[in-house]
């Protein structure tokens, strides 16, 4: 049994144990993948001030995220499709967060619902908001956060259509997905994950209950989200979400500074600098690049917070040191879930895989 003591051991780890579709629609990145790159290449260029002298026998990682104290900043960010890493994977992504004091957040398209992570964790969470066409059903998925006592919904505005991903589209997760001999001889070589999702709380899609046009699965979602996807989505939707929603607003999928400020003229508490992991617009620059500039350009009116690339505490104290309040993770929190379930999220010392 190998020593894990680092994000890219959770990876290798839960290569091994998630079907590979699975594991490279997290993976992988769009079109050319140069923004996922990026992401990476940047955080490890900059450089940490080596000041020595320093009493540093009590230190504290403690700060706080939109008001709501945490042991460290760093939260887990939205991830679709989270409960396909591991059974309940978004139950076990909650219950991880709340006991190391950090903030989790539910997306639109995860496998538990807001009401069965909300049944299974007492702490309050964070809820991810996509627009849809739909309008009703944005204010249904906005009544259940709000009944669920989800202090925080952040709104996603950098998918008004869905970045391609070539790797889903050859693994067969794209539109329509297909279930190919070769996924069908990955699932039968992962006994322990295909096992596990049989005793699965739920394999569909928890918001969308009632929503899909035929029974559950990837099939009538991909028509469901093809028939609700919004590209029309402008700053008047941020305006009708503002008016709405009670609670804190965080405008997610920010990479400019006038896109910030217009962010904060509209009533958002925060922003997260983000390009969605690389997985949406090729091309634009690392999350990590973009910060200095739109911190520069708020000038203190509302919190930035960040995420792209963050696999470590060094990444998490290189974002901080350029100007974010608070960090997310969406990559590194899938592979510990796909590499141990909610024991690989709470992970908090090295282990043996
Ligand atoms: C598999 C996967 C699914 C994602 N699904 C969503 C989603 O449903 N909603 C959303 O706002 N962001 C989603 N994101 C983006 C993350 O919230 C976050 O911005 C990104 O993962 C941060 O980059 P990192 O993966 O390098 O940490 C997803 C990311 C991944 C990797």
């Amino acid at each position: 049994m190998a020593i894990l003591n680092s994000i890219a051991d959770l990876r290798a780890l839960a290569r091994r144990r998630v079907p590979r579709a699975i594991f490279e629609y997290a993976d992988r990145g769009s079109y050319d993948e140069l923004t996922l790159r990026r992401n990476r290449a940047d955080l490890d260029a900059l450089q940490l001030r080596q000041r020595v002298g320093i009493d540093v026998a009590k230190i504290s990682t403690a700060s706080s995220m939109l008001g709501q104290a945490c042991a460290l900043p760093l939260g887990i960010a939205p991830t679709g499709l989270t409960g396909l890493f591991h059974r309940d994977g978004e139950i076990c992504g909650a219950r991880a967060a709340a006991a190391a004091g950090v903030p989790f957040c539910l997306s639109t398209v995860s496998i538990c619902s807001i009401e069965d992570v909300s049944e299974a964790c007492a702490t309050p969470f964070w809820f991810q908001l996509y627009l849809m066409r739909d309008r009703g059903f944005n204010e249904d998925l906005m009544s259940r956060a709000r009944a669920a006592r989800c202090p925080v919904l952040l709104l996603t505005l950098d998918l008004p259509v869905l970045g391609l991903r070539r790797r889903d589209a050859k693994n067969g997760l794209s539109v329509p997905p297909r279930l190919t001999l070769g996924n069908a001889l990955d699932i039968a070589s992962k006994p322990g994950w295909a096992l596990g999702m049989l005793r699965a709380r739920r394999r569909t899609f928890g918001n969308l209950d009632g929503r899909l046009t035929a029974p559950g699965g990837l099939r009538s979602l991909s028509s469901w989200l093809n028939e609700q996807a919004y590209p029309q989505a402008s700053w008047q939707d941020v305006a009708w979400v503002r008016a709405q929603w009670p609670g804190r607003l965080v405008i997610k999928g920010i990479l400019d500074p006038e896109d910030a400020c217009r962010a904060v003229d509209l009533g958002a508490d925060a922003i997260v600098v983000s390009n969605h992991g690389g997985r949406q617009l090729d091309g634009a620059p690392s999350s990590i690049s973009a910060l200095p500039r739109i911190v520069a350009a708020l000038q203190g009116r509302c919190e930035v917070l960040f995420d792209g690339g963050i696999m470590s505490g060094q990444d998490v104290l290189k974002a901080l040191a350029s100007g974010a309040q608070g960090c997310f993770m969406g990559k590194a929190f899938l592979y510990a879930l796909g590499a141990r379930g909610e024991a690989g999220v709470t992970l908090h010392r090295p282990t043996r895989g």
